[in-house]
This record gives C-alpha cells, structure tokens and sequence, in this order.
C-alpha cells in the first residue's frame, strides 16, 4: 500500500474520537497531491457526511464563487478539514476531537508539501498557528496576515481568513476573505520570491 492508501483507510476506518459514531462518511480531503495551495476547513457538514467531499453544501458554493473572484481555481487546490468526521448537529469539534484527528492533517501536509495554507476559521487557524508557537484569541487580529511555519520537515506559510460560512451570516465578510483569496495568489505568483519580499512589496503596493 502506497503511504495515501494508508492514510485513507486509516481514517475511513478510525475510531480515535467521538465523532466516528455518527458519520456516513470520513471526509480525508480532494485535490491534487502536489498542490502548492492547501485549504484547512473546521469539519464535515450534513452535505459533506453524505458526499464523501469537502466543501460541497452552501458554505462550499460560497468558497468555489470567492476562489473564482480572486483568481484561484479549486481544481488545482487541495482542500481538507482539521476534523474529518461531522460533529453531531454541527457544533464545533472539541479540543480532544481536534487533537485526536490533527496527526491526519499532519501527514497530509507532509505528503502533499504545500508551499502556502490557508486557514480558514478559528479552529484551523489556531492549530496551524499553534505549530509556531502563537496563542490567538480570535482570528481578526491574525487573519490577512502571512507567517512562516514548520510542520514536520515542512517549511510552508500560513495565511489566516474568516470561515466562508461566517460570510453566508455577514456578506461584508465576503470582500475581506476575496481581499485574502487574492493575496494567496499573490504570493503563489511568485516562484522564488522570499516571503519577507513579498510582505514588503505588498505593504508597498498598499501604501504604508
Ligand atoms: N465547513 C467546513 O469547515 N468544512 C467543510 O468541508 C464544509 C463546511
Ligand atoms: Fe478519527 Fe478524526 Fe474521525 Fe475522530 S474525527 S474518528 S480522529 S477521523
């Protein structure tokens, strides 16, 4: 069995936390192997449960409408959750659900090797950051923001955005996340560039 092989079955057949008890369906994630952009969501919905996939209900249509804005294609991003298994009525997943499932996303980053991840909501946005060491207390004092991390032997960035389904309850949320969309692909538009050149050339072209 290749290592994506294990990993699959690993978490289609996991019972590490509570949530196994109610899914349809583990949702591992989609996209290609080597994408250079990683989405990191909260955790399955109703939709996701029965689809299998990512991001396929309402908050799903809302992101594939805000990646278009911005320029990016989903086709070539690959896209996951911090909890692969729907929380009962989704509610938030728990710190010890969070806990048990974030060994899974850890070997996805490793496999896949992203160059750039967005975080999309306080809960993957604090697991990420916590990996370099940073406490946040809500993602509006870190979102729009790109910060250097490791994972494993990876050395990526993270950027920090609101949760598309905060924006189906508050539409003006909806041009910061695109404004966030399109500094991802920014960055990602730049082979070679350092991230200390770029954040310069994009506080520049912003006026400071
Ligand atoms: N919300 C998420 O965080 N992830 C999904 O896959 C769907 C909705
Ligand atoms: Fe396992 Fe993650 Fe599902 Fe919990 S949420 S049962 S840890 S795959």
């Amino acid at each position: 069995m290749d290592e994506w092989e294990e990993l699959r079955s690993a978490v289609f057949n996991c019972t590490k936390c509570r949530l196994h008890e109610g899914r349809k369906h583990a949702v591992l994630g989609e996209g290609p192997l080597n994408a250079e952009l990683m989405l990191v969501g909260e955790a399955p919905g109703a939709q996701e449960d029965i689809a299998g996939r990512p991001f396929v209900g309402a908050a799903g249509r809302l992101l594939n409408d805000m990646l278009g804005e911005a320029g990016l294609s989903r086709d070539r991003i690959y896209i996951t959750n911090i909890v692969k298994c729907r929380p009962p009525n989704n509610r938030e997943p728990l710190p010890d659900e969070e806990e048990a499932c974030m060994p899974y996303l850890i070997r996805q980053i490793g496999l896949i090797r992203p160059r750039l991840i967005i975080t999309m909501g306080k809960h993957s946005s604090a697991a990420l950051l916590s990996m370099a060491g940073v406490r946040i207390n809500g993602i509006s004092e870190v979102r729009g923001r790109l910060r250097s991390i490791k994972v494993g032997n990876v050395e990526l960035t993270v950027l920090p955005t609101y949760h598309p389904a905060a924006a189906i309850y508050n539409p003006r949320l909806r041009a910061t996340i695109v404004g966030d969309l399109r500094i991802a692909a920014g960055f990602l538009s730049r082979r070679g560039a350092s991230i200390l050149d770029f954040i310069e050339d994009e506080e520049h072209r912003l006026g400071h």
